[in-house]
């Protein structure tokens, strides 16, 4: 079995730094790459039922270790998953020392992340994303957590991994949808700091894991994690820099949580956001007719998402009220603009109200910017 390393970042953190290693066929050598990269061995994998039946049973196997299956999904990223991860690792020896890798999407990173941070106080874990967007987004950068039923990572740590390792070959099973949506989020990541990475999305119309050379998505994935890395280093804690990084999602988080996170993927939600972002930002003239077209194209590039017609403009206003990321000024967005994006705008709610009603008639379209 072949795989190569195809590069490499230290990301900073006030845990000390951590590497990112990316790649093809990691996880075919996952004790000699974790051994290579931080001198260690994990202890146990813990990953969800779909990841558990596609990698992680090998991985566990090629480790010597033990497996632990979370169901996958929101719901499961709460509390009980857990303790149940933490009971496991104590049945099963893990000392203060030990290291557990977690592989998955960011429900599993997030998850296991978090248990790491307070088994016996904190252990170490490796990150081993599987979904473009953990691999790009919830993996780096240190955040880990659960929800609770009233809201989504209400609970949680800031705990970064000693290991990030990102095999994109995962990606040739993840589900179009889901590769779609983890592609908002490396639209978002251009406009934040690298235009370039527009260049490197895969081609309109064949949105796909085939479409580009494997080492085209170890590019991309390694410029987005840059990006997100620069910031996150500047500012861990997310005092100011990095609320860049909520670029689309303060309409992205309403309309999740307005439909119960049951229409959208989360990158879709935000494909709408980085719409509705770049309308408001043109209507204040912070970005060029031309650059506006760019960002419209880039979207709808990554095909159709659900819709958002039959929704309540009120409802969704009163998700974007709520949520945890709001400004004291009311509603502070992150609009784009012709060199990258400026925050905490003040957008008067009749104005959001305008351009959720604009996308309910013109829908997701690119001839309607
Ligand atoms: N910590 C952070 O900074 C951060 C950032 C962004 C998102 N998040 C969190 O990430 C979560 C969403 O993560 P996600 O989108 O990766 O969802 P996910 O973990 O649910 O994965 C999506 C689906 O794809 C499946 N899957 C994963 N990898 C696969 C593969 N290689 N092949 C086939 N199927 C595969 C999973 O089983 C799941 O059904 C949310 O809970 C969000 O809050 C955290
Ligand atoms: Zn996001």
């Amino acid at each position: 079995v072949y795989h190569a390393l195809v590069d490499r970042l230290s990301i900073p953190s006030a845990r000390g730094d951590y590497a990112v290693v990316v790649g093809r066929g990691l996880l075919s050598a996952l004790d000699e790459t974790i051994d290579r990269e931080v001198g260690r061995r994990a202890h146990s994998v813990a990953t969800d039922r779909t990841v558990g039946a596609l990698y992680g049973r090998r991985a566990a196997a090629g480790l010597g270790c033990g497996l632990i299956e979370l169901p996958g999904g929101e719901p499961d990223k709460a509390w009980p998953a857990v303790e149940r991860l933490c009971q496991r690792w104590l049945a099963d020896g893990l000392d203060r020392r030990a290291a557990v890798l977690a592989l998955g999407g960011g429900i599993v990173t997030d998850t296991v992340g978090f248990a790491a941070a307070v088994y016996l106080r904190g252990i170490d874990w490796v990150a081993a994303p599987t979904t473009l967007l953990a691999m790009v987004d919830a993996s780096v950068g240190g955040k880990t957590g659960v929800n609770l039923p009233e809201g989504k990572n209400l609970v949680g740590a800031f705990w970064p991994p000693c290991l990030v390792l990102v095999d994109v070959e995962t990606l040739q099973t993840l589900p179009d949808r889901e590769l779609r949506a983890g592609l908002a989020e490396a639209v978002k990541t251009a406009w934040i700091g690298d235009n370039e990475l527009l260049g490197l999305l895969p081609p309109a119309g064949d949105v796909t894991f085939p479409s580009m050379p494997a080492d085209a998505w170890c590019e991309l994935v390694v410029r987005c994690i840059r990006v997100k890395a620069d910031i996150v280093a500047d500012d861990e804690r997310e005092a100011g820099a990095r609320a860049a990084l909520n670029l689309g999602h303060t309409l992205g988080h309403a309309l999740e949580a307005a439909t119960g996170y049951g229409r959208f993927l989360h990158g879709e939600a935000v494909a709408w956001g980085l719409l509705a972002a770049g309308r408001l930002a043109r209507e204040r003239q912070l970005l060029s007719a031309g650059r506006h077209a760019d960002l419209v194209e880039a979207v709808a590039r990554l095909g159709p998402v659900p819709g958002i017609a039959d929704m309540d403009p009120d409802l969704i206003i009163r998700h974007m009220v709520h949520d945890k990321k709001k400004g004291a000024a009311g509603i502070g967005w992150v609009l784009p603009t012709d060199r990258g994006v400026v925050l905490d705008q003040h957008v008067d709610i009749t104005d959001v109200v305008a351009v959720i009603q604009h996308y309910q008639e013109a829908g997701f379209s690119p001839s309607h910017p």
